[in-house]
């Protein structure tokens, strides 16, 4: 059933179905609603509620406090119309979404291993794939009543192909599922596109940083820059941090490109100091954003920034780059992995 949320006192939108979020249906009349993680997690798209009511996807997502629920403050990707309802959001041109988001079917049609722990997963639907390099989709698995935010990792194209390196969480419902159940039989629904952090053509020098399960849109920014010929004035760094010497063996993901080793250079970085890792690993030890640091030494300022990755290490490199080193702000783009 669909129910109308009135934005401000002049965005008119409609909810669809159960499906739909205040948040997605938003975004797909095209207002800039202000959001990051669609998974209640970064509190970005927070409202507040006027009258009507609503119901919550989630009972106590992160991304809400116990004063914005003693507000009537909800969060945009995480509640449901059950009325119609008015509500008030701090609406940004920023947030306007580049393409339309599609709602499509796809079918699974197969898997291969990039790490230990990271498997690229392929999706084929009937309509074409429309994404900036660097977006996310929310995949849909239907039979297990839940959603999940995963990255491209290919580029857009006319043939319906969805690429998504993801990393096997213990204990987790959707990549238990992927890893372990999914089939050729298996029909799931994708919901994209969706994120900030897509390529940029300006005339700055690239930085992409992927930590761990970040990987994806870090492929596709790099593939992207290559194939609309963004690199043609300038270079692009690929900073990979990960715990072992086994996880970033992910050279091969951006090797193939014509510009490898010669405009794109690829920086591995382990953390962990085990016997085994200084044993079987010749390269730099440390955390990535402390690699960054020290490869781009003092031009850091003049770089455009992307990066993915769990939020300690999206936070730290955050920190170096903004507070220690001022970055602006404009030149940073970036996804946390909830
Ligand atoms: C914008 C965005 C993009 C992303 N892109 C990628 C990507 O490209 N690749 C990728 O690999 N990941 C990506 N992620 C992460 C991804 O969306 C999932 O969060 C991740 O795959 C885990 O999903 P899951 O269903 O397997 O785990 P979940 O079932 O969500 O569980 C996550 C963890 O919580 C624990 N847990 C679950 N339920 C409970 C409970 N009741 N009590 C205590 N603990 C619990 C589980 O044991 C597990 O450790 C992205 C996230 C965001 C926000
Ligand atoms: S976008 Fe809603 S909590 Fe992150």
């Amino acid at each position: 059933m669909s129910h109308k949320i009135n934005i401000n006192g002049e965005n008119k939108v409609v909810a669809h179905d159960a499906e739909d979020t205040v948040l997605l249906a938003a975004l797909r009349e095209g207002l800039g609603f202000p959001y990051e993680c669609n998974a209640g997690a970064c509190g970005s798209c927070k409202f507040e509620l006027l009258c009507g009511q609503v119901e919550s996807l989630c009972e106590n997502p992160p991304g809400l406090t116990a004063r914005d629920v003693r507000k009537n403050v909800h969060l945009g990707c995480q509640t449901r119309p059950i009325t119609d309802i008015s509500i008030k959001a701090r609406l940004s041109n920023e947030y306007e979404p580049l393409l339309k988001t599609q709602r499509v079917k796809a079918r699974f049609l197969n898997s291969y291993d990039i790490t230990h722990d990271i498997k690229e997963f392929v999706f084929i639907t009937d309509q074409p794939a429309h994404f900036q390099p660097g977006q996310y989709a929310l995949l849909s698995f239907p039979n297990l009543g839940i959603k999940r935010a995963y990255s491209m990792s290919n580029l857009p194209n006319v043939k319906g192909e969805w690429r998504f390196q993801i990393r096997k969480v213990i204990n987790g419902k959707g990549t238990e599922f992927l890893f372990n159940q999914v089939t050729q039989e298996d029909v799931i629904e994708i919901d994209a596109p969706y994120g900030m952090a897509y390529v940029r053509d300006n005339e700055r020098d690239i930085v992409c940083v992927a930590g761990g399960s970040g990987l994806a849109p870090m492929v596709s920014i790099a593939r992207g820059a290559s194939d609309q010929g963004l690199l043609k004035n300038k270079r692009l760094h690929f900073f990979y941090g990960g715990r072992s010497y086994k996880d970033v063996v992910v050279e091969s993901q951006i090797s193939d490109l014509p510009e490898f080793g010669k405009k794109i250079f690829f920086h591995p970085v382990v953390s962990d100091m085990t016997e085994e890792n200084i044993q079987k690993w010749s390269g730099e030890f440390g955390f990535v954003h402390e690699s960054v640091e020290k490869k781009l030494g003092e031009c850091i300022k003049d770089y455009e920034f992307y990066f993915a990755g769990p939020p300690p290490m999206t936070k730290s490199l955050q920190e170096t780059l903004m507070l220690k080193h001022q970055v602006p702000f404009n030149q940073i783009h970036f996804d946390r992995f909830f």
